[in-house]
C-alpha cells in the first residue's frame, strides 16, 4: 500500500470506517465504524482481552468510568502537564502542533521540547507557515483534555474532563481491585475503553484521532522485582533502536532478548512486554520485519514516565508508535495517596511491611492503531482475481464464513443454503449471499476478508456436503455438512 488515503477510501467503500456524520461534513479527528469495521474492532479487543487477561493468572480486568472526579486529573498531573505546543500563524491563523511540524519539515524529533527549544529551531531554520509563508507568534501550551460540565448548567454544575487515557482509574481503584481479585505482586490490572484527546492536528486516517480506544495494563511489581516470565521470550529477537543509538544516528539492530538483558540495554520487564506484544501482533498475522522498538529520547518522555519504549510499526507514512511501554514507577500511586489522603500501600505478607508497588511497565495500545496495522498487513491487490484480497487472520475477520446457494432460483438449493447459514451463524459471524455470479460473490467476500466461502450445489442435496473455498489459496474442498462447523472452528485457530 502506497499511502494511507487509499486505505481510508477502501474502508469507506467496503463499510469498515466512515468520517463521522459525513452527511453534515464530518468532524476532524472523529470516525464512525461501519458493519465490518465494528466486527474487526470487536475481534481485536476480544483477542487482546483473551490473551492479556483471561489466559493469565496474574492479570485482572476492570472498567472505570470515562468521566470521573476531576481530582484524579489533578493528581495524575494531566491538568498541569498534558500539553502540546501550538504554533499560530501571525497572518492566516493556521494552527500547527509544533513538534509535528518540525519533525515533518526537518526530520528531527521535537516531541517534548520546551518553548525555548521550539523557538530556537523555528528561528534558526527560518520555518514559516506552510499555508501563507508568514511567521508564527510565540508557541503556546495547549492542554489536550476535553472539558465538559457535570450537572445542570448553573451554580451547581462543575467542570469535568473526558479521560485522556484509561490508566488512571486502575491507580485510583488499585486497592479495591487488588484486594477483590486477591492478587499477589507482581500483577496487572487491565482495562479497555474510550479515551479522548483534543489533538491539535489529527492526521493519517485513524492514526491520530481525537476519540479512540485504548487497551492498557498497569503492571505492578515490588520495587526491584525481576520479571519471572522472561524465559518465555529469551530467544525472541527485537529490532532495537535505543536512545544511545539514536544519538549516534545508528540504524536499528536485531538483538535477542537474552542479549538485551545481558548488555543492560533494557529492563527485564520492558523486554518481556515488548516481546509479548510483538508476538501478539505476529501471532495474528503481522510480519515481524514491520516492527521495531524505540526508546524515548529524554525530552520525549511523558510527565509521569522515567523511561519509555515504544513498539513502532512501519506505516506508509514512516515508523510510528503503536504501543508504549512506560515505566511510571510509583508516580501515580504516590500522587493519588497525596491528593486523596488515602492509604493505597500494599501489605507485603512476606516481609510484613507496607510498600508502594511500582508500575515498571505499562503496555498501552490504541485499538485504532492496531486496526490500521492489521488492515495494512492484510490489504493486497490480487492481479489474477482483479480484486483486493483482505488477508486478515481468521480470528480477526469480520465475517468468518459466507454461505451461497450455487443459483438463487432453485428453492431446494436456497433452502439448504439457508439451513446451513442458520446453523453456522449460531457459532460464528456469517453472511448469506445469493446475488450475482459465484465469482462476484467470492470477490465481495475477498474484499471483506472472509476466510471461508461455502457453496451449496446440486450434489449437496444428494450427498449432504458442500464446497468450502479458502480465501488465500482459492483451493476448494468437498466437506460433509455434518462436519462443517468443526472444520471451520479448527481453521479459525
Ligand atoms: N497510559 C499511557 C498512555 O496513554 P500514550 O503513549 O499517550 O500512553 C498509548 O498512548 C497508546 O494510545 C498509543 O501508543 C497509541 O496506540 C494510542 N493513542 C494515543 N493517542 C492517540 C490518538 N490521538 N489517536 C489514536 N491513538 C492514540
Amino acid at each position: 500500500m502506497k499511502n494511507i488515503d487509499e486505505l481510508a477510501v477502501f474502508c469507506k467503500r467496503k463499510g469498515f470506517v466512515y468520517p463521522t456524520a459525513e452527511i453534515y461534513g464530518g468532524l476532524s479527528g472523529f470516525y464512525d465504524f461501519g458493519p465490518y469495521g465494528v466486527e474487526l474492532k470487536n475481534s481485536i479487543k476480544a483477542e487482546w482481552w483473551r490473551t492479556h487477561v483471561l489466559q493469565r493468572a496474574d492479570i485482572t480486568g476492570m472498567d472505570g468510568s470515562i468521566i470521573t472526579n476531576p481530582q484524579v486529573w489533578e493528581a495524575s498531573g494531566h491538568i498541569s502537564s498534558f500539553t502540546d505546543l501550538l504554533l499560530d500563524c501571525k497572518k492566516c491563523g493556521n494552527r500547527l502542533r509544533a513538534d509535528q511540524f518540525i519533525e515533518e519539515k526537518l526530520g528531527i524529533k521535537a516531541e517534548g521540547q520546551p518553548v525555548q527549544g521550539i523557538k530556537q529551531i523555528i528561528s534558526e531554520k527560518r520555518l514559516k507557515c506552510p499555508k501563507c509563508g508568514s511567521g508564527f507568534s510565540e508557541p503556546k501550551s495547549f492542554n489536550l483534555m476535553f472539558t465538559t460540565m457535570v450537572g445542570p448548567v448553573g451554580e451547581n454544575s462543575s467542570i469535568a474532563y473526558l479521560r485522556p487515557e484509561t490508566a488512571q482509574l486502575m491507580f485510583a481503584c488499585f486497592k479495591l481491585v487488588s484486594e477483590n481479585a486477591r492478587l499477589k505482586l507482581p500483577f496487572g490490572i487491565a482495562q479497555t475503553g474510550k479515551a479522548f484527546r483534543n489533538e491539535i492536528s489529527p492526521r493519517d486516517f485513524l492514526f491520530r484521532v481525537r476519540e479512540f480506544e485504548q487497551m492498557e495494563i498497569e503492571y505492578f511489581i515490588k520495587p526491584g522485582q525481576d520479571c519471572p516470565f522472561l524465559g518465555e521470550v529469551m530467544n525472541h529477537t527485537l529490532n532495537v533502536l535505543s536512545r544511545e543509538m539514536q544519538k549516534k544516528k545508528q540504524e536499528p539492530k536485531k538483538i535477542k532478548i537474552k542479549d538485551l538483558i545481558a548488555k543492560e540495554i533494557m529492563l527485564s520487564w520492558h523486554a518481556y512486554w515488548l516481546a509479548f506484544e510483538q508476538k501478539w501482533f505476529t501471532g495474528l498475522g503481522a510480519k515481524k520485519e514491520n516492527f521495531r522498538v524505540r526508546q524515548h529520547l529524554s525530552e520525549e518522555k511523558s510527565h509521569y514516565a522515567s523511561d519509555t519504549w515504544d513498539l513502532e510499526y512501519n506505516f506508509p507514512f514512516g515508523w510510528k508508535e503503536i504501543l508504549g511501554v512506560a515505566n511510571r514507577a510509583d508516580f501515580d500511586l504516590k500522587q493519588h495517596m497525596k491528593n486523596s489522603g488515602q492509604d493505597l500501600a500494599w501489605f507485603d505478607q512476606e516481609t510484613g511491611k507496607k510498600i508502594i508497588p511500582h508500575v515498571i511497565a505499562e503496555p498501552s495500545l490504541g485499538v485504532e492503531r492496531a486496526f490500521l496495522v492489521f488492515m495494512l498487513e492484510a490489504y493486497e491487490y490480487n492481479k489474477e482475481r482483479d480484486n483486493i484480497v483482505l488477508k486478515l487472520h481468521p480470528k480477526l475477520a469480520p465475517i468468518k464464513a459466507a454461505v451461497f446457494p450455487l443459483v438463487s432460483n432453485k428453492p431446494e438449493l436456497v433452502n439448504l443454503a439457508k439451513k446451513v447459514y442458520d446453523d453456522l451463524k449460531n457459532e460464528f459471524s456469517c453472511f448469506y449471499d445469493s446475488a450475482g455470479s459465484i465469482g462476484r460473490r467470492y470477490a465481495r467476500q475477498d474484499e471483506l476478508g472472509t476466510p471461508f466461502c461455502i457453496t451449496i450445489d446440486f450434489d449437496s442435496i444428494k450427498s449432504n456436503d458442500a464446497t468450502i473455498r479458502i480465501r488465500d489459496s482459492t483451493k476448494q474442498e468437498r466437506i460433509k455438512l455434518s462436519g462443517l462447523k468443526q472444520k471451520i472452528k479448527e481453521m479459525i485457530q
